[in-house]
C-alpha cells in the first residue's frame, strides 16, 4: 500500500465516520420526542441558529445551538461566519402570522446573521424527502437592521427564498420545505450585495417515503400527473378545517395546522362538525396518521341546515396564491356526518374545475369514519385571480340521500418551477429561466432526475478528488483576503464628525495618506471608533478595581458600554512609539480577522494621543484558571475537548484563513480565553509577519512563553506555523493533565510537562498522570486519539508536526469517540443501529485510520512580535 494513497483514503473514510456519529446523535434526539410517533425520522437536525445554549420546545423537540453543532457549518468549504446573538424577549404580541406554532417562539430569540454566502451542510443517511423549515424574526441589532437585509436562500438544486425579506418586526415568518435529497444536503444564504442574511432556526427532518407519492390526479383535462417526487415543494397552507390549530406536539411529523376561519369564503352557509378523534380509522393501504393526524379527521365543515332545507349552493374555501407556479393540493375526507352508507354525495370543485364528481366517501373507504385524502395538481394556467378556490356541493344529479358536503382538512402545496426555484425566477445559478416557464416542465423533470442521479453516483468521487486536492489547494481557497467584516463599522456617525479626524489619519498615514480617510476606514470595518469620554464613563474612569488583567502594553478593564454590553478595554502606556506602532498593527490585523473562535475587536479609539483597543468580553476567563490553581469547578473530559477544538479551529484559521497566514507565538492556556457559554477564543494574536522586528520584544515574548516553546524554533530562530502546533500541543498535554507546563518544584525530569508527558507516554505510563478529576470518564479510545494528536504536534521537527487541520480532525475525532462511549454507557440505550455504527467506527479506529497528517511545508519566517504577553485576561 502506497503511503500516499492509504492517508487520502484514511481521511475520507474519516470524513464518512464523522457525518455518521452526527446522524446518530440525532437519531436518538428522535426517539426522545415528545408525542407517540409511530414514525422516527432517520435524519433529525433540528438547529437553533446563533443561541448560545439549545432551546427545548413546549412540544417536546430540542433544537440544539449551532455552537454546539459546528460542523454542520461546513468549513471544508471555507466558508466562515460571525455570530451575533441576540436574546431578546419577543413579547407574545405576534399573533397576526398563526402558520409557526406558539410552542415555536423560544426559537425566535436568537439569530445567525450571515455577511457573506454562506451554508449549512447535513449528511444524510436516509435519501429521501426531508422536511426543511426555517424560522425568520428579525431582530432589533445594534448595527444591522435587519428588517432591511435582503437575501437569498439556496440548497443544492434548488432556490427557496428569492431575494427574500422580512420587512415586518411584529409577525414572524415561518417557511417549511419538502425537499427529495440524496447523500449530502446544503441550505446556503446569499446575501445581495452589500446586504446581510439571517436565520433564526432550521430544521431538516426525514419525513416518510409515503407521505408524498410520486403521482397525483390532474384537474383539467382529468389525468394523471407522474414525477412529482423529484419536484421541491413548498407547503402554503394546512388547514385543520372546522377545527382548532393542531401544534407539532399533536402531530407525529412535527406540522401545524391551523383553522380554516379567514380562508372560507362562504361561512354563513357553513357549520363545524365533530367526532370523538380516537373513532377515526384509518383504512389498510390508505391514509395514516403521518398524512394527517385524527384530530384533522374527527373535525369538518360542513352545510348548514342540511336536514332541513335543500342547499343550492357550494361550501368555499380561497387561499391567495403566487398564480406563476403549479400546486399541489391535497384533501382531506372523513366521513364523520352521515349516519348511513351511501348516504353522503356530493362534487368537488378545484378553481371552478370539478375534480371529482360524486365523490361517495362510503363507498370508497368501506366505512363510516375513516380517512381518505386525496391529491391533484393544478397548473399555472389553471390559477386566475390569483388564488386557489376548493368548493364541495351536493352532487345535483344524485338525489338519493341527503344534500350535504364536507371537508376536513386541506393543503396547498407548491411545485417549483422551471427554473427549479419556490420563488421567482432565478435558477440557482443566477440565470433567469422566466421564459422557459412551462412549455419545458418536463424536460426540467429529466434535467433534475438525472442530476440527481449523478450527484448520487459521482458523490463519493467528488468527496475523494476534493481531499486529494486538499494540501494544494487548500491554502488558496482559505483566502480571506477580501473577508473584511463590516462587522460594527457600517454606518458610525463619529467616523466623519470626529474632531480626531487628523490624528488618526496621520496614525494610519503610512498606508493612506491620500484617499479619502473616513470612507475608505470606515469600509475596512476596522470596528468602531469610541470617545474617549466614553469609554472613561464606561470604566469609571479608569478605576482600578476595573482592572482584570495588566502586561506590557498597558492594562486591561472590564468595561460597560451604555447598550449594556460588556466588554474589554486594552489601554495602552503613553508615549512610546513602539506602542503606536503596536496599537497600529494590531487594528488593522484584527479587524482583518474575525472568526468565531478569535476574540474579536470591537473598536478603538486613539484621542487624546491613547491607544485604547476595546475587545468583546470573556466571561469566563483564560482556560487555564479552569483547569488548575484556582477555585473553578473542574471541566468536564467534553468541555475540555470541544473548548481545544474551539482554539484549533482559531489557530487554523490564523494560519490557513488570514491573507497571508499568521503565526500567533504565544499559544498557551492564557491566551485561550472562555466566553460565557464556554466557547474558546484566541487572543492575543497580534503578530503578524509584516510587523517590524523589535528585538526587546522577542525575548520578552519568549520569557513569557516558557514551557510552551518550540525547540526547532530555539534552534534555527525561524519561525513556522509549526511553531504554534507545537505549543498547542503543550497546551494539549496540560489540558489533559491539569498541571503548570514548567513546575521547578518538581524533581528534574517531571520539570517540563512536554517532557514528562511524552517520556509516560512512550513507557506507557500516561494514564498515572491524567487529571484525576476527569481520568475515569475518559473513553480509552477518545483518550489514546488525544494523546496520538498531541504526541504528533510535539514532534522534534516542524515537518514531521501535523498542520492544526489535521490536529482538528483528530480532536473532533476524539470528541466523537467520547460522545459515542457516554451514550453507550447506559446500557438500556443500545439500540440495533447503534451497535452498527459503533462496531463500524471502532474498528476503523483501530485498524483503518491511521490519523492524517498532511505535510505542509511552506514556511512562513515572521519577523518579530508585536505584542508582549498582555491582556491575559482574569476572570471576573
Ligand atoms: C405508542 O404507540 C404504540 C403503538 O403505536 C402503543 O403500543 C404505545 O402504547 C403508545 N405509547 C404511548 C405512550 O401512548
Ligand atoms: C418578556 O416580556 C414580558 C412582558 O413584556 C415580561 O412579562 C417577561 O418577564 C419578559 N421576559 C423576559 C425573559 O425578559
Ligand atoms: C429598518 O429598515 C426599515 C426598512 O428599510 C425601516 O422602515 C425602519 O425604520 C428601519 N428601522 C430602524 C430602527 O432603523
Ligand atoms: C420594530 O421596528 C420599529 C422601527 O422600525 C421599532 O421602533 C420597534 O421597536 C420595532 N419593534 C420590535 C418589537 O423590535
Ligand atoms: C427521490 O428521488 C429519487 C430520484 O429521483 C427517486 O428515485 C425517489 O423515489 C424519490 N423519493 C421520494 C420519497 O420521492
Ligand atoms: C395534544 O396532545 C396532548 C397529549 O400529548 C393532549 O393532552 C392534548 O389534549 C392534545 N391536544 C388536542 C387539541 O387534542
Ligand atoms: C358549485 O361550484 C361549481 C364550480 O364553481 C359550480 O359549477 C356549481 O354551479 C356550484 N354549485 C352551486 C349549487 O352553486
Ligand atoms: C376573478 O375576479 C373578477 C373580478 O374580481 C371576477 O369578476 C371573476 O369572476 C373572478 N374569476 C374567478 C374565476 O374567480
Amino acid at each position: 500500500m502506497g503511503g500516499d494513497t492509504t492517508l487520502r483514503y484514511s481521511s475520507f473514510l474519516l470524513l464518512l465516520i464523522s457525518c455518521l456519529f452526527f446522524i446518530f446523535a440525532d437519531s436518538t434526539a428522535a426517539a426522545t420526542k415528545g408525542h407517540n410517533s409511530s414514525y422516527s425520522p432517520p435524519d433529525n437536525y433540528l438547529i437553533d441558529c446563533g443561541s448560545p445554549q439549545q432551546a427545548k420546545l413546549d412540544d417536546g423537540r430540542t433544537f440544539k445551538s449551532d455552537h454546539d453543532s459546528s460542523s454542520y457549518l461546513d468549513t471544508n468549504e471555507d466558508i466562515q461566519t460571525s455570530v451575533e446573538s441576540i436574546p431578546f424577549n419577543i413579547s407574545s404580541s405576534h399573533s397576526s402570522n398563526a402558520s409557526p406554532s406558539p410552542s415555536a417562539l423560544p426559537l425566535y430569540l436568537s439569530a445567525r446573521i450571515f455577511h457573506e454566502e454562506s451554508k449549512y451542510s447535513f449528511f444524510v443517511s436516509q435519501p429521501g424527502r426531508h422536511w426543511v423549515r426555517l424560522y425568520f424574526y428579525p431582530l432589533p441589532h445594534p448595527y444591522i437592521n435587519l428588517t432591511s437585509v435582503v437575501f437569498t436562500v439556496q440548497t443544492d438544486k434548488f432556490v427557496l427564498l428569492q431575494d427574500f425579506n422580512v420587512r415586518d418586526n411584529t409577525t414572524v415568518v415561518f417557511k417549511e420545505y419538502l425537499i427529495n435529497v440524496t447523500d449530502r444536503f446544503s441550505i446556503i444564504f446569499k446575501p445581495k450585495k452589500g446586504s446581510y442574511a439571517f436565520v433564526n432556526a432550521i430544521e431538516v427532518v426525514s419525513a416518510p417515503d409515503s407521505l408524498i407519492s410520486d403521482s397525483a390526479a390532474t384537474v383539467s383535462p382529468s389525468k394523471t400527473f407522474t414525477g412529482l417526487s423529484t419536484y421541491a415543494l413548498e407547503v402554503s397552507y394546512r388547514l385543520n378545517i372546522g377545527g382548532q390549530n393542531i401544534t407539532p406536539k399533536n402531530d407525529t411529523l412535527s406540522r401545524t395546522w391551523v383553522p380554516d376561519g379567514p380562508f372560507n369564503a362562504f361561512p354563513q352557509g357553513s357549520e363545524p362538525a365533530f367526532a370523538e378523534p380516537r373513532s377515526i380509522n384509518y383504512p389498510k393501504g390508505g391514509a395514516t396518521p403521518d398524512i394527517a393526524p385524527n384530530l384533522v379527521y374527527s373535525t369538518a365543515v360542513k352545510m348548514k341546515e342540511s336536514q332541513v332545507m335543500e342547499p343550492n349552493f357550494n361550501l368555499t374555501w380561497k387561499m391567495n396564491v403566487d398564480a406563476s407556479f403549479s400546486y399541489l393540493i391535497r384533501l382531506h375526507f372523513c366521513d364523520i356526518v352521515s349516519k348511513s352508507f351511501n348516504d353522503l354525495i356530493f362534487n368537488v370543485y378545484i378553481n371552478g374545475l370539478m375534480a371529482v364528481s360524486c365523490l361517495d366517501l362510503s363507498s370508497l373507504t368501506n366505512a363510516l369514519f375513516t380517512a381518505y385524502y386525496k391529491d391533484f395538481v393544478i397548473d399555472a394556467s389553471d390559477i386566475t385571480n390569483g388564488s386557489i378556490m376548493i368548493q364541495v356541493g351536493p352532487a345535483s344529479n344524485v338525489k338519493s340521500g341527503s344534500s350535504n358536503a364536507i371537508l376536513n382538512g386541506l393543503e396547498i402545496i407548491k411545485i417549483n418551477n422551471a427554473a427549479g426555484s419556490l420563488d421567482g425566477f432565478f435558477a440557482v445559478d443566477g440565470l433567469y429561466k422566466g421564459s422557459a416557464f412551462g412549455s419545458t416542465k418536463l424536460k426540467i423533470v429529466a434535467g433534475i432526475g438525472l442530476g440527481m442521479g449523478v450527484t448520487a453516483m459521482l458523490f463519493l468521487a467528488i468527496v475523494l478528488f476534493r481531499w486529494q486536492k486538499r494540501p494544494q489547494d487548500w491554502q488558496k481557497r482559505n483566502s480571506f483576503s477580501s473577508w473584511l467584516l463590516p462587522l460594527h463599522g457600517s454606518s458610525h456617525t463619529t467616523y466623519s464628525s470626529s474632531k480626531s479626524s487628523s490624528r488618526r489619519s496621520s496614525f494610519f498615514g503610512s498606508r493612506k495618506s491620500k484617499s479619502g480617510y473616513s470612507s475608505s476606514f470606515s469600509n475596512q470595518g476596522l470596528g468602531r471608533f469610541f470617545k474617549f469620554s466614553e469609554l472613561q464613563i464606561a470604566t469609571q474612569n479608569f478605576d482600578e478595581k476595573a482592572v482584570i488583567g495588566a502586561g506590557g502594553f498597558g492594562k486591561v478593564y472590564v468595561a460597560m458600554l451604555e447598550d449594556g454590553t460588556k466588554v474589554a478595554i486594552k489601554r495602552g502606556n503613553h508615549g512610546s512609539e513602539q506602542g503606536i506602532n503596536e496599537f497600529q498593527t494590531e487594528i488593522q490585523m484584527l479587524s482583518k480577522l474575525r472568526h468565531r473562535h478569535l476574540v474579536s475587536l470591537i473598536g478603538f479609539c486613539d484621542e487624546q494621543s491613547e491607544m485604547i483597543l476595546v475587545y468583546e468580553y470573556m466571561a469566563n476567563g483564560p482556560l487555564r484558571d479552569h483547569i488548575y490553581g484556582s477555585n473553578q469547578t473542574p471541566l468536564s473530559w467534553k468541555q475540555r475537548l470541544e473548548i481545544c477544538i474551539g482554539a484549533a479551529r482559531g489557530l487554523h484559521y490564523l494560519h490557513t484563513g488570514a491573507a497571508h497566514g499568521i503565526i500567533h507565538r504565544d499559544v498557551k492556556t492564557t491566551n485561550i480565553l472562555l466566553d460565557e457559554n464556554l466557547v474558546a477564543k484566541v487572543s492575543d494574536f497580534g503578530l503578524s509577519k509584516d510587523a517590524p522586528l523589535e528585538q526587546g520584544h522577542v525575548s520578552t515574548a519568549v520569557k513569557g512563553s516558557f514551557g510552551y516553546l518550540d525547540p526547532e524554533y530555539f534552534r534555527r530562530q525561524q519561525l513556522t506555523e509549526k511553531s504554534d502546533v507545537y505549543s498547542f500541543g503543550v497546551v494539549l498535554f496540560e489540558v489533559l493533565c491539569a498541571r503548570p507546563v514548567i513546575n521547578p518544584k518538581l524533581p528534574r525530569e517531571q520539570v517540563s510537562l512536554a517532557e514528562w508527558a511524552m517520556q509516560c507516554h512512550r513507557k506507557g505510563k500516561l494514564e498515572k498522570i491524567i487529571d484525576p478529576y476527569i481520568a475515569d470518564t475518559i473513553s480509552p479510545e477518545s483518550l489514546k486519539k488525544y494523546v496520538e494528536a498531541a504526541e504528533k504536534c510535539l514532534a522534534e521537527y516542524g515537518v514531521d508536526r501535523p498542520g492544526m487541520g489535521d490536529v482538528l480532525w483528530n480532536l473532533e475525532f476524539a470528541l466523537q469517540l467520547q460522545e459515542a462511549y457516554t451514550q453507550l454507557s447506559p446500557p438500556e440505550d443500545k439500540s440495533i443501529d447503534f451497535i452498527v455504527i459503533e462496531k463500524q467506527s471502532e474498528n476503523n479506529s483501530r485498524e483503518n485510520i491511521p490519523s492524517v497528517s498532511v505535510s505542509d511545508d511552506s514556511e512562513v519566517t515572521v519577523g518579530s512580535t508585536l505584542f508582549p504577553p498582555l491582556g491575559n485576561v482574569q476572570g471576573r
